[in-house]
């Protein structure tokens, strides 16, 4: 039976992707998720202007190739804040992962934990964290927050991360008013 996210269809298929690189997959995604949800998530706000100069900024990275040296068995391992991973890709918090499957963040932790790469959950991730954390419990893993004027929500927040394993909080500060997310709009 098909379950739903506000209104949307979920995905509920369990499988590896076939892909070629992320852009492949973007389009794929597109053809299959509904409107308003790819939408969501591949789209920015206002004309799109940070979007398109994020993506600039990045592509203006570097990787400098090393020659000629022993690179039979490359290791991408680093640390970041004392946690050992395996690669210094992370997942940033992204809202509402069940947007796009019905398993929402638990199949994103246990992806992350495959790859040895810090997952970070949202304040409006659609798993509890009890639920993400026992999806892969030896896998690190950072809650994001978005500070309440309440501060007896911000420590019920603290103690249930703690408690679940968390190993650290990023702080969300530059989200003031939401988007003008202008696909959205349309769809
Ligand atoms: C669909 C979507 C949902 C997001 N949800 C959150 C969120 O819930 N909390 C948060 O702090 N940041 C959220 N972000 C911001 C991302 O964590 C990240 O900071 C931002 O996308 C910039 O990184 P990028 O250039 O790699 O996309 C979201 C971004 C996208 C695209």
């Amino acid at each position: 039976m098909t379950s739903y996210y506000n209104g949307f269809p979920q995905s509920d298929r369990d499988e590896a992707i076939d892909m070629i690189n992320l852009d492949e997959l973007e389009e794929r995604a597109k053809e299959v998720m509904p409107e308003g949800a790819y939408y969501y998530i591949a789209s920015g706000s206002e004309n799109e202007w940070t979007w398109r100069n994020n993506i600039a900024a990045f592509n203006h990275f570097q990787i400098v190739p090393r020659a000629l040296t022993n690179m039979d068995n490359p290791q991408l391992d680093t640390e970041f804040m004392g946690m050992k991973l395996k690669t210094p890709v992370m997942i940033s918090p992204i809202a509402c992962h069940g947007i796009s499957h019905k398993d929402a963040e638990v199949a994103t932790q246990k992806g992350a934990a495959a790859a040895g790469a810090l997952f970070s959950s949202s304040t409006y991730a659609n798993k509890s964290v009890e639920d993400i954390a026992a999806a892969a419990p030896d896998a690190p893993r950072f809650f994001q927050l978005y500070l309440s004027k309440d501060w007896d929500f911000n420590e019920m927040v603290f103690e249930a991360i703690k408690k679940a394993g968390y190993k650290g909080i990023f702080l969300t500060v530059d989200a003031l008013v939401s988007g003008y997310r202008e696909a959205n709009l349309r769809t």
